[in-house]
């Protein structure tokens, strides 16, 4: 018997961040105005050769000519940074475009576990082909300890991760996961977070791929480069999966801007390896500042995250609070749309040493 269970969404808006123009109008000022901290990407400008790549992208037959539907030289490029033969990859029109394609294989083998709270969009794929899914409970009080042990062993056909995971930013670590793939028919692992982490690639599931056809991993380049408007993700799973999903979708599902700029930012090796430094670096030293500046504050309690994010809990509730930071041009994300958490938590993603200093300057006024 399949049990079913509504994680409830209000609307597309509530169940995401990153609505800076809606929430622009709302407010009614510019989106520049805002400081975004709703939605979790790295606050850097784009990288010289993203610069470059889409700057020449408009001079050549970029946006004359159809994308190349085998996106070659994008798997090429990925493949390579990886270490995975380039059959296994699958580039998609961000992480999300790939959750519907392995939401329908998952559909297909029966129930899925999804750890809640979780990320809203894999319930949206798996609504897609009715598939059949089950909530399981992560335990809201966690430690600092990065990496920590997967806490959850679901009873179910397929079990989703997301690694770090999104709301909370724990870390889970591989010794963990690695067994659970000999007891699932499919395993999904979302790491679009992962490259940001410090030292998070040693978590990553990817080598595993190659031993486990039951294991997808999901990448997205939306949060590492801070490039959600390209849409670029991509996926390491099985040649024959990965073939069947090509055959699902649209015929050019990646514009060409996105596949210039994605095969530019995976190419070069090095820029890459600096770029992740510089990130994660910033990840360490914003993260750790963040905590002990809103430890300080009465009437909120932050949540250690290894993440880019975290999440801060309230002793009342947090609708105003955050209506008010709103007000004050800072958006935060709202908690209401994940299962388990509610009006008490919101999310907010780590910004440069100004912004952040922002945050915590309109928190201690609003809540003195
Ligand atoms: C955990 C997680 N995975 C994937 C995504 C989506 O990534 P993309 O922009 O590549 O679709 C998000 C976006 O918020 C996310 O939080």
């Amino acid at each position: 018997m399949l049990f079913r269970v509504a994680i409830g969404l209000s609307s597309a808006s509530s169940a995401h961040g990153g609505n800076r123009i809606q929430e622009a109008q709302r407010l009614g000022c510019r989106p520049e105005q805002l400081l975004d901290a709703s939605a979790s990407l790295v606050p850097f400008p784009p990288s010289r050769p993203l610069r470059r790549c889409l700057s020449r992208a408009l001079t050549d037959c970029t946006l004359r000519d159809y994308p190349d539907r085998s996106h070659h030289q994008l798997r090429e490029a990925i493949s390579h940074w990886h270490g995975v033969d380039p059959a296994m990859v699958l580039p998609g029109n961000g992480a999300a475009e790939l959750f519907t394609w392995v939401a329908r294989d998952a559909a297909l083998q029966g129930v899925s576990g999804l750890p809640v709270p979780g990320f809203a969009d894999y319930c949206r794929a798996l609504r897609c082909w009715q598939g059949s899914l089950q909530a399981f409970p992560l335990p809201l009080s966690w430690t600092a300890e990065a990496p920590q042990p997967f806490p959850l062993r679901p009873a179910a056909d397929v079990l989703w991760i997301t690694n770090p995971h999104n709301p909370t930013g724990q870390l889970w670590s591989r010794a963990s996961l690695e067994p659970l793939l000999q007891r699932y028919r499919l395993v999904v692992c979302d790491e679009a977070f992962l490259p940001l982490v410090p030292d998070g690639e040693r978590q990553s599931l990817v080598p595993m791929v190659v031993n486990h056809p039951n294991l997808v991993v999901i990448r997205s380049l939306t949060k590492l480069f801070a490039v959600a408007g390209l849409r670029l993700g991509y996926a390491i799973g099985t040649q024959e999966r990965l073939q069947r999903w090509q055959q699902w979708r649209d015929p050019w599902p990646l514009n060409g801007f996105a596949i210039a700029a994605g095969t530019a930012l995976m190419t070069d090796r090095s820029a890459l390896e600096r770029w992740m430094v510089r990130v994660q670096e910033w990840v360490a030293r914003e993260g750790l500042w963040m905590h002990a500046q809103l430890s300080d504050l009465s009437g909120i309690r932050p949540y250690p995250s290894a993440a880019n994010f975290l999440l801060i809990r309230g002793d009342a509730s947090l609708v105003r609070l955050r209506e008010q930071m709103a007000q004050r041009r800072v958006l935060l994300r709202d908690c209401r749309s994940f299962a388990e958490l509610g009006e008490h938590w919101l999310r907010i993603g780590l910004q440069h040493r100004s912004g952040n200093r922002r945050i915590v300057a309109a928190f201690r006024d609003l809540l003195r």
